[in-house]
């Protein structure tokens, strides 16, 4: 089976193009939009994808050395994400879908972010620890679906270091993947500091560590590279904190950790440190993987076409809000939840 997948639910457009019997990845184009000041705007961004679009496709086609009419399906991200950016990959995965009368799969990008990291690491029943730039939450396959057991009560992990780093003025516009500014300026911190560490119950809060943070900037009180070094140990020990806990209760042997923040070497050590205490398996997604990418899409498509999901066009209508735990994973009907 080969199936194209395309992903626009933020600031990457990705067509990628993969095959089963082995897992097999054939092509794995990206634009990236970066923009110019601030975060990303949604509108722009869209404008971006759309201008590029075709070209992906095009090229995406040629690397896998396919035509459209070699391709089983069309898997495109329905959700969650921004409405303008969704809608452009939408649009293009249901005209593709209906002028060549090909299965059109609609995809979850969270899950995506998942099958992705259990298709690298083969991992059967991974405790999911999903950190990026929207999200922020530790989930466990529960009765046909993932359930969710912890996740951010107000901004994710990715939007706290992001905001931090901008409002601290040491910040490119965007990171996309390597070793993040708040990570590059706490390599000089020596003092710890204390700053609010919110943990309440499964769940973690970084605003009020953000707020605390820049007013101690402010205040010119401490060294930005102590305050760097304090929030991000704070921020990435939450994580830890809730992750281990989570393993406790579900007994999954393996944690998979997955998105674009997944990339910091520094929570990395962490997770290692964890995992072996625990006596679990760890998989971190390499960073090429980690990002939002159309690989991901393609392969969680395959999985859901072989499973026979899929829409009609005019049903493939984007869920901006569509969390992990509304998505029915069948593949795993069977799998008992705890452990693998
Ligand atoms: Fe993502």
């Amino acid at each position: 089976m080969i199936i194209l997948g395309i992903e626009s639910s933020a600031h990457t457009f990705g067509v990628g193009v993969v095959r089963d019997e082995p897992p097999h990845i054939l092509a794995d184009v990206r634009f990236v939009y970066k923009p110019k000041t601030g975060g990303i705007h949604p509108k722009e961004a869209s404008q971006y994808f759309m201008s590029n679009a075709p070209e992906a496709v095009k090229e995406a086609l040629s690397k896998a050395g396919v035509k459209v009419r070699d391709l089983d399906g069309i898997a495109v991200a329905l959700g969650p994400g921004m409405g303008p950016c969704l809608r452009v990959g939408a649009t293009l995965a249901r005209a593709m879908a209906s002028y060549y009368g090909k299965p059109l799969i609609p995809v979850n990008h969270a899950l995506a972010h998942v099958e992705i990291g259990k298709m690298l690491f083969s991992f059967k029943n991974p405790l999911i620890v999903y950190l990026s730039g929207g999200n922020t939450l530790i989930a466990s396959f529960s009765e046909g679906r993932y359930r969710i057991f912890g996740e951010t009560l107000d901004i994710s992990l990715g939007n706290f270091l992001d905001t931090l780093a901008r409002e601290l003025g040491i910040a490119p516009p965007y990171v996309v993947s390597g070793l993040h500014q708040i990570d590059r300026c706490a390599q000089n911190g020596k003092n710890f500091i204390e700053l609010p560490y919110v943990v309440k119950g499964q769940d973690v809060s970084f605003s009020g560590l953000l707020t605390a943070a820049l007013k101690l900037y402010k205040s010119s009180r401490a060294e930005l590279s102590d305050i760097c070094y304090s929030a991000r140990e704070i921020a990435y020990s939450a994580i830890i904190e809730v992750s281990e806990r989570a393993l406790a209760h579900t007994g999954n042997k393996e944690v998979l950790v997955v998105g674009g923040v997944a990339s910091s070497p520094v929570l990395r050590s962490k997770f290692e440190v964890m995992s072996r205490l625990r006596g679990v398996e760890l998989g971190i997604v390499p960073p090429q993987y980690a990002v939002d990418n159309g690989v991901m899409i393609a392969w969680t498509g395959l999985l859901l076409l072989k499973h026979g999901v899929h829409v009609r066009p005019e049903e493939a209508y984007v869920r901006q809000r569509w969390k992990l735990d509304q998505v029915d994973v069948p593949w795993l009907a069977r799998t008992n939840s705890s452990g693998s």
